[in-house]
């Protein structure tokens, strides 16, 4: 049994599967998820969502240019949508396209709120989910190419639009493009979560002696428990609440050597 060097920290698999917290801790964490990333998009939050309108109409051009992703959206009462031959194509600016154009202007409007909200990333979790025929009183179910790829198309717009705007520095686009990548990625990984299957046993696992390896072998339900812990209160590693009088709520990672991510809470 390897101890782990000092740089390096235990990511348990299987919580990555099982825990929504673990999982989107860990997306932090590896793509450097932050304070910074937080005031970037909160900045640039009214920008982003006088985008919403033009981004919408454009991405739903863009699934209608295709018969695949277009059928899904026919003219007729929503419960049929699937209809694998529909005899009516739903035009662009139909009543139909209409009303999902509003579903994802709402969505930018989640998109663009506090990211230090535990609902935050529980409604994209939700969004993934209701692609995969689960969430939802009527099931969609639409298969990941075409998500991923409209997450792509979503992403090129937004960018576009970002590095256009006429009154943001340039050092507040960065920001604002590097946030807003960062959210688009693990919204990606929350489509791919409900739609790509892992192989059973992927790799051996590599035994170590990190303190949560040691604590499950202890009491298996220890470890797991802490995982299990919703996101309210607890929602990242050792919430630090010594900074509530100024209304912040440190994060502090288990690690002397993790990023520090203080978030702020109503
Ligand atoms: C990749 C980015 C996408 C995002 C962020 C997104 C977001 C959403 C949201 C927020 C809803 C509303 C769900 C609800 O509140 O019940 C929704 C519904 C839906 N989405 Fe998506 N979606 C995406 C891609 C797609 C694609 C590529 C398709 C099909 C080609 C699609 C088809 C649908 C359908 C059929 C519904 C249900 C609409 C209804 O009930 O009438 N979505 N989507």
């Amino acid at each position: 049994m390897a101890a782990l060097p000092a740089s390096m920290e235990h990511v348990d698999r299987q919580q990555l599967q099982d825990s929504l917290p673990s999982r989107i801790r860990y997306l932090h964490q590896f793509l450097g998820f932050g304070e910074d990333d937080v005031m970037a998009l909160l900045e640039g939050q009214s920008h982003l969502r006088s985008a919403a309108p033009m981004i919408t109409t454009k991405v739903y051009d863009k699934l209608l240019e295709f018969d695949v992703t277009g059928r899904i959206f026919t003219q007729r009462p929503r419960d049929t949508r699937i209809d694998e031959n529909p005899e009516v194509w739903a035009a662009p600016d139909s009543d139909a396209i209409n009303t999902r154009k509003m579903f994802l202007r709402w969505y930018f409007v989640r998109l663009t709120s506090d990211p230090t909200k535990p609902e935050y990333w529980e409604y994209l979790d939700l969004v993934g989910r209701m692609h995969s025929n689960q969430a939802r009183q009527i099931p969609v179910f639409v298969e990941y190419v075409f998500l991923n790829v409209c997450l792509g198309y979503i992403q090129d717009i937004a960018l576009k639009a970002i590095m256009s705007l006429p009154d943001l520095s340039d050092r507040k686009k960065v920001n604002l493009v590097r946030a807003l990548t960062k959210i688009i990625w693990i919204q990606n990984d929350l489509f791919a979560r409900y739609h790509v299957t892992e192989p059973q046993k992927p790799i051996e696992t590599v035994h170590h002696t990190s303190d949560r390896h040691r604590q499950r072998q202890q009491s298996p339900s220890a470890g797991h428990q802490a995982d299990e812990d919703k996101f309210q209160g607890k929602s990242f590693q050792n919430v630090n609440r010594e900074n509530s009088d100024s209304g912040k709520t440190s994060l502090k990672p288990s690690r002397p050597s993790e990023t520090h991510l203080t978030f702020f809470h109503d």
